[in-house]
């Protein structure tokens, strides 16, 4: 199995722009963990575990001060991040006015749209791209204290061969690498540089875009390694760093040259954790109430304007004029995460979501049956799984998406009679789970044909194409990508096996 558990062969320090739990106060005033559920930490907190290793991140709130000690887990706890100790984990500190720059203007006003190649959502500000360069720096500060006590305690031991492998995830992040670098060479510092890019990575064309382009490549070009979801990214990277920075590429073996040093570019699908969303689906209660002769079609998203929401409703919309039939039949449910709430797009999104869901269902609507039911909120994992798990079809069309771990987790869930994945070939989930039905989400006709064509298809092929599907997310799940990853930068004790067959 490709998913086996492997150790890896030297200290680990992961650096994400959250840490693997919120620190907040609860009601009596003390700073208390609350966990977050994502597939990220459930793989990577238990090896942070087990080697001891340090996870740098921002603590979530504004709660946690300077100084202020890290709580321990709850006893009771059973989350993937309860056996990491306080002194592992170091805080960031970012203050309010850094916080509204650093994140809701440069990584979610800039990189966050241009990344998703909407360039006419994203603003170029350059205070805020100065405080983005600032708190990368305040991340990298963290990251070479964590560097300089691994490398004593290894030297202190005689480990001198011994190299620290640091972590650093996502577009929150892309210049820390630039600093570490640097001092690193400075104060001879031995360490192996690994970056994952969770979001796509755009072509030239919009990258060009970005006033700060250069230095954002030169930043992700500090590191010994970079991965991203899709090989599309990695070859628009690798385009990137040629016609900008003038770098000698080797797009075959996916290889940047830059003042002589090579980084090994590479592209490696997050998976989920899917056994965990097995087990959670084979015990959830049911959640769902419907009669039995409706059918739910399910859309989870957190509210974001690259998730095509507007362009699902309206293609619901456009389902229930084309296929009358299937009125007082279908439920659409939506279940909308919320999400940076303080940037104005996604305040626009909320309203113009609730408006139309309102004036679809005041066109449709029996005095028993509304089309679209609408959920603004966070469920639990258990209640998804029950969803994911009861639901006829799920709706996962997103414009533009560097994975989307939905799709995976919809059929991580599917453990009883099988239902329909629709996708947009715009996520990167589109490129490998090939027994979905694919439809381009701009398309709006095509979806409702779609749609009628997942709600009427036979119970055989349905069978055969969600048990394809379960097969590959099960072999390739967030161990395999995480241990691939470790495998690609040579962090290994075991020989790599290659691959498994799906
Ligand atoms: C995406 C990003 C993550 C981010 C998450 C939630 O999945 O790739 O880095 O953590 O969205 O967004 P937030 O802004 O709440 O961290």
């Amino acid at each position: 199995m490709g998913n086996k558990k492997r150790d890896i062969n030297g200290p680990l320090i992961v650096v994400s722009n959250r840490l693997p739990f919120v620190l907040s106060k609860n009601s009596d005033g003390e700073l208390v963990r609350k966990q977050s559920a994502g597939g990220l930490v459930t793989a990577v907190a238990p090896v942070v575990v087990e080697c001891k290793g340090t996870w740098i991140g921002w603590s979530g709130s504004f709660d946690l001060k300077p100084g202020d000690p890290i709580p321990e887990s709850d006893p009771e706890d059973k989350a993937p991040t309860a056996g990491l100790k306080s002194n592992q984990i170091i805080p960031v500190h970012i203050d309010k006015s850094e916080f509204e720059e650093f994140y809701n203007g440069c990584c979610n006003g800039t990189f966050w749209p241009l990344f998703h190649s909407m360039p006419d959502r994203a603003n170029f500000v350059s205070k805020d791209w100065k405080t983005y360069c600032r708190v990368n720096d305040k991340f990298a500060d963290c990251t070479l204290d964590a560097l300089r006590n691994v490398i004593k305690t290894l030297d202190e031991a005689g480990n001198h061969d011994t190299v620290p492998l640091v972590w650093i995830h996502d577009y929150q992040l892309l210049t820390t690498a630039t600093k570490i670098r640097q001092v690193c060479e400075e104060e001879n510092l031995r360490c192996k540089l690994g970056f994952f890019l969770h979001i796509p990575f755009p072509s030239w064309d919009i990258m060009r875009l970005l006033p700060w382009d250069d230095q954002v490549l030169q930043g992700m070009l500090a590191y010994d390694f970079a991965a991203f979801h899709i090989e599309d990214y990695c070859l628009n990277f690798i385009d990137c760093c040629c016609r900008r920075l003038g770098c000698r590429v080797d797009r075959t073996n996916m290889l940047v040259e830059l003042a002589g040093r090579t980084i090994q570019v590479k592209a490696l699908p997050i998976g989920i954790p899917f056994e965990r969303f097995v087990q959670l689906s084979e015990k959830a209660p049911t959640f769902l109430n419907m009669p039995d002769d409706v059918k739910v079609i399910l859309g989870v998203d957190r509210l974001d304007y690259t998730k095509g929401l507007v362009h699902r409703i309206l293609a619901f919309e456009k389902f229930l004029e084309k296929y009358p039939d299937f009125h007082e039949k279908v439920v659409l449910l939506q279940i909308s995460v919320p999400s940076r709430t303080d940037v104005k797009e996604y305040k626009q999104l909320k309203d113009e979501t609730e408006l139309l869901i309102g004036r679809i269902n005041g066109r449709f609507s029996k005095p028993n049956w509304s089309p679209i039911r609408y959920i603004y909120g966070c469920l639990s994992q258990e209640q998804l799984a029950a969803l994911y798990r009861d639901c006829a079809v799920a709706l996962v069309t997103p414009l533009r998406d560097g994975m989307n771990l939905v799709a995976k987790e919809f059929v991580a869930c599917q453990i009883r009679t099988p239902g329909v994945l629709i996708l947009s070939p715009f996520a990167g989930a589109g490129g490998t789970m090939h027994e979905a039905l694919l439809v381009n989400p701009y398309e709006l006709d095509e979806m409702a044909n779609v749609l009628n064509r997942a709600l009427k298809m036979p119970l055989d092929e349905r069978e055969l194409r969600m048990t394809q599907l379960r097969h590959r997310e099960q072999l390739l799940d967030v161990n395999y990508w995480m241990t691939s990853f470790f495998s690609s930068m040579g962090a290994l004790k075991d020989e790599d096996e290659g691959p498994p067959k799906t």
